[in-house]
């Protein structure tokens, strides 16, 4: 998995019948394909070229974070059945005529270089059918968190965020709900030249902007109904930039950033599960004690815990339900949820490249 953040690769090691993580690899991505990557999310010369330069280094790097979980677990290639490869995502467009998502990987060449087959491409069959092609956690959020007797509710504090709602009848909602790290992260790099604020340390010296807020708040985007997803595409540095005065303070500006990533999340808590009492965060951002704080402030009544008090460490989950995703495609079963992502019906995700 590498996602929105653009901080690297997680592989993990998945049983999928015990539903169980036994192996995880971290893996950042060098600074100069971090910067294409980013790049490459917008607009630019030459990008078939470029793409397919960087859709072979994220293949590298993919097949070495493998190469390091058979070392580190003690695991031979012939005993995984198969790599759910997410890609890096740079254009998601889905919905409506035409639409499209794109996550650059080369999967012949991950195919080649591990010598274990390759489930890779698992959103556009999805969007094919009509949907979002994301968000694809729920599903696999079901499976590892859901109660039998209460309604129960995941967040994906992602660079984007995403909300899984798992009712105790078996329905299952979710979508994604906002910027969860990609502003403040892109912030504190251009103000701070750090990747992230550890800890929301650096919002927390500041005060919440309540004009700025309210501007961003505005974002129409925030109070669509279901299904729907985002990413880059809209929650760019311009788009905060269009939204900024002149004289705000920089660290009140994060503060206001790690506002917004908490109400967005929360405020869609309310509107789709108020009766929700738990809520299992999981995502690097859930490293973010000030977010995590301000979450529970937010959501009284709401236990808001981590995914590791579940048994599922924050940075392996995500990567785990992409594990999961390649075991429904490998055993035939469909992986999306048309109630998540809103596609005509089920449908089995991803394209195989054979080892
Ligand atoms: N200790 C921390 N304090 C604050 N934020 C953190 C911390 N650790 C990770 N993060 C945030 O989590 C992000 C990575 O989260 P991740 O779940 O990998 O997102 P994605 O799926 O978008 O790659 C980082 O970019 C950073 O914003
Ligand atoms: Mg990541």
């Amino acid at each position: 998995m590498s996602g929105t953040s653009l901080d690297g690769i997680d592989g993990v090691l998945f049983d999928a019948q015990a539903l169980v993580v036994t192996g995880h690899v971290h893996a950042p991505f060098s600074p100069a394909l971090r910067d294409e990557l980013l790049a490459l999310n917008t607009p630019g010369d030459n990008e078939l070229h470029r793409a397919a330069l960087a859709a072979n280094a994220v293949a590298r790097g993919y097949a070495d974070v493998v190469a390091q979980l058979l070392e580190a677990t003690g695991t031979r290639r012939d005993e995984v059945a198969a790599i759910g490869a997410h890609g890096q995502t740079v254009r998601h467009r889905p919905g409506g005529f035409d639409g499209y998502t794109t996550q650059l990987l080369n999967g012949a060449l991950l195919a080649e270089q591990a010598g274990i087959d390759v489930v890779c491409d698992l959103r556009s069959r999805d969007v094919a059918a009509g949907g979002q092609g994301a968000p694809l956690v729920p599903a696999f959020h079901r499976a590892v968190f859901a109660a039998p007797d209460a309604d129960v509710a995941a967040l994906n504090l992602g660079g984007i965020g995403n909300l899984s709602l798992l009712f105790a009848d078996g329905r299952t909602g979710g979508f994604d709900c906002g910027p969860a790290n990609c502003l403040m992260d892109g912030w504190i790099a251009s103000h701070r030249g750090l990747a992230y604020d550890t800890g929301g340390a650096w919002a927390a010296t500041g005060q919440v902007l309540p004009e700025l807020l309210t501007a961003l708040l505005a974002e129409p985007f925030f109070t669509l109904p279901p299904p729907k997803s985002t990413g880059r595409d809209l929650f760019h540095p311009a788009w905060l930039q269009a939204r900024l005065k002149p004289g705000q303070r920089p660290e009140d500006v994060q503060a206001t950033l790690l506002e917004l990533s908490a109400r967005t999340a929360a405020d869609a808590l309310k509107a789709q599960m108020p009766q929700a009492r738990t809520l299992i965060a999981c995502g690097g951002g859930a490293r973010n004690g000030a977010l995590m704080r301000r979450l529970a402030e937010l959501l009284p009544g709401v236990q808001v815990q981590s995914s590791a008090d579940r048994g599922l460490p924050v940075d392996q989950v995500e990567a785990a339900a992409f594990a999961w995703l390649a075991h429904c495609f490998v055993t035939h079963q469909p992986g999306n949820l048309p109630a998540v992502t809103g596609a005509a019906g089920r449908r089995r995700l991803g394209a195989l490249y054979p080892a």
